[in-house]
């Protein structure tokens, strides 16, 4: 018995527990039974438990503690602070959140550095404090919206556990920081299939899981608004209307219903989240919300709303074949402001109005006027957020030894290695890049076996025939090409079909020798700048194609027409072959280009233009007070407009 009770304390104490247990029998048993005397027995457990608590708190509480308090004082010296390990030994969740609080300590200190730098320097770029600042002296305290289809972080299982994962999308890429610099909300579809779960009764919570600077409010929508909404009218319309990239738009009217349908089931979502405070700032995105300004501005006349539009606008001819272009123009003249990534685009939209719509074009002021309100029409280009600091500055890994872990992880052979990034969409131009590749081993033999071309593919609307088609067309070209050329150890192309997250695409980046954007028609394509932002060993060839609105910004990379396929073959094997200087001046160049126009620069554009908006002087002649959709003849009489 007694033997027992001794073997569950030292296993209470062994798993943490302290328990004492006493077998009291032996107070009954005569003095001179056993050995050894009980008394004896007593002051050795004695003995023994404080030995043990002795050992406990110098194992369990002393040393961790003694390891915390050395790894804080390496953060506090600025020394490298280890950041994704936690200190060996210490308690799990409190190590946690010191990592956290080390992160936040390591950024503010770098942007405390670069404030510091540039004001030395007399320069004034745009950093997520900067911003920060700005945006709460702009607002002063009024609330700040995002509302956006994609969400931000979606939540999914696998197996037993709920898995949280950043979607593939340029508009988070850009936007999330903004949230993270300034807070507020974000609405959007909550699309992962445990979002429920990790979500309060009216849809919010924080986020970033990490580091909680914001919230996100999901909206619910069934699959049969999803299917209408997202999948119909937004994709298989609005995305092959405006992009012109050969893909047919389909309009449905069931579409539109559920496209009308959800954009008012956003307003009331937005609406609740507006309520109790006054003169809110808004920022819509996409061409997934056209009707929301004007649904917004009804019910919210104080609401300041801008609307950025992260594809191409059209030609006027193009965009009239859709059944319900003049409800769209509507809604989204509901908007105070208007945003595109280019002037082009301003000026397709203008130009689209002016045809369609009676309204007045202010084309001085770049603005429509509309039944006494007044649009404003400006270009933004989007960007992603590029700092110059500890995050950018070259890596302690040098560039070779990323190729070479490449290299062995994908089993390639050859010295040179190209890369594409994108979602499977037929407008990114992935099927003429492959044809670019295999034109480029036909005109230079001598690349067999030394170049390899790696491109990553996420899956994406897969749901829409067109897209779940193009996988399997890809897959089909990747074999063809391969099988003409591959060797026992060799393929020239690997096309790696998964979503990869922002770390897993890094090493790609930053071990390629040229990188290939060669969309068909792109609004801007931040997978360029990510390339760039990459090359901290200023290093790499990017080959662009003209069609993309970051062609107008990155003048230095190799500007190709990605329908050409003799010019993009021509232009990977100047990339692979450029001198090392010349590759490291351009390269130079953009970044300098990228330090500047960053996204804080773009937000801070966007939100200050939204938020100083006085009315524009009476116009010289009375405005059409026309404010209904279903009106006669879209043209309207050369007179109405003050082009000049
Ligand atoms: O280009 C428009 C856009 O919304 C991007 O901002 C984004 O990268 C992409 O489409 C993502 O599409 P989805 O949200 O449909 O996956």
């Amino acid at each position: 018995m007694r033997t027992t009770l001794r073997l569950i304390l030292a296993l209470l104490l062994v798993v943490g527990a302290w328990v004492v247990g006493h077998d009291v029998s032996i107070l009954d048993a005569p003095w001179t039974s056993g050995w050894p005397h009980p008394i004896a027995g007593v002051v050795l457990q004695a003995v023994s438990m404080v030995l043990a608590g002795f050992l406990i708190i110098r194992w369990g509480f002393v040393r961790p503690m003694a390891r915390t308090v050395q790894w804080m004082r390496r953060i506090r010296m600025g020394e490298p602070p280890d950041h994704g390990r936690l200190p060996k030994g210490g308690w799990r969740p409190l190590t946690r959140e010191l990592i956290q609080l080390a992160r936040s300590l390591t950024s503010a200190r770098a942007s405390a550095e670069e404030e510091a730098r540039l004001r030395l320097a007399g320069q004034a770029r745009w950093t997520a404090e900067r911003l920060k600042e700005h945006v709460r002296s702009l607002l002063g305290g009024r609330p700040f919206v995002v509302v956006a289809n994609r969400e931000p972080y979606l939540h999914v299982r696998q197996g037993r556990e709920i898995r949280c994962l950043v979607p593939a999308s340029g508009l988070v890429t850009a936007v999330e920081p903004i949230l993270r610099a300034c807070g507020g909300i974000w609405v959007a579809h909550g699309s992962g299939e445990a979002d429920r779960d990790t979500a309060d009764h009216a849809g919010r919570l924080r986020v970033p899981p990490e580091a909680p600077a914001y919230t996100l409010k999901r909206v619910w929508l069934d699959k049969r608004e999803e299917e209408g909404y997202y999948y119909g009218f937004s994709n298989e319309g609005l995305w092959p209307l405006c992009h012109i990239a050969h893909t047919r738009p389909v309009f449905r009217a069931e579409d539109w219903a559920h496209y009308q349908r959800v954009n008012t089931k956003f307003m009331e979502a937005t609406l609740e989240e507006l309520e109790g405070s006054d003169n809110p700032c808004l920022l819509i995105q996409d061409y997934h919300f056209a009707l929301l300004p004007r649904l917004i501005k009804a019910r919210r006349p104080d609401a300041k709303i801008a609307l950025f539009w992260h594809i191409p606008w059209p030609n006027p001819e193009a965009f009239d074949i859709c059944p319900w272009a003049r409800e769209l123009l509507h809604g989204m003249l509901g908007a105070d402001l208007l945003g595109f990534h280019i002037q082009f685009h301003c000026n397709n939209f203008l130009d689209t109005v002016d045809r369609t719509l009676e309204s007045r074009i202010d084309w001085e002021q770049f603005a429509v006027n509309r039944a006494d309100h007044t649009t404003r029409v400006r270009p933004f280009p989007i960007s992603i957020a590029f700092q110059e600091g500890p995050a950018t500055s070259p890596s302690a890994v040098p560039t070779s030894a990323i190729k070479e872990q490449l290299r062995t992880r994908l089993g390639l052979r050859g010295e040179w290695v190209g890369v594409g990034v994108d979602r499977i969409d037929y407008t990114k131009g992935i099927m003429e890049r492959l044809r670019a590749v295999e034109r480029l081993l036909d005109k230079h033999p001598s690349l067999r076996e030394r170049f390899t071309f790696l491109q990553i593919g996420a899956p994406s609307r897969t749901l829409i025939q067109r897209y779940h088609d193009l996988g399997l067309e890809l897959d089909k070209e990747t074999e063809r090409i391969n099988q003409r050329f591959q060797t026992r150890a060799w393929r020239p192309i690997v096309l790696l079909k998964k979503q990869h997250s922002h770390e897993e695409i890094m090493p790609f980046y930053q071990g390629a020798d040229v990188c290939l954007v060669t969309s068909l028609h792109d609004g801007m394509n931040l997978v360029a700048k990510e390339f760039v932002a990459a090359r901290t060993d200023q290093r790499g060839a990017l080959i662009l194609s003209r069609f993309t609105g970051a062609s107008r910004e990155l003048r230095d990379a190799l500007l190709v027409n990605p329908y050409d396929i003799d010019q993009v073959a021509d232009a990977i094997y100047y990339g692979l072959t450029m001198d090392p200087e010349e590759q490291q001046a351009r390269m130079s160049r953009m970044r300098e280009t990228l330090q500047e126009h960053n996204v804080y620069r773009w937000a801070a554009h966007l939100v200050t233009e939204l938020a100083t908006i006085r009315p524009l002087p009476p116009p010289p002649q009375a405005s059409p007070s026309q404010d209904v959709v279903d009106s006669p003849p879209a043209a309207l009489p050369a007179s109405a407009s003050v082009r000049p």
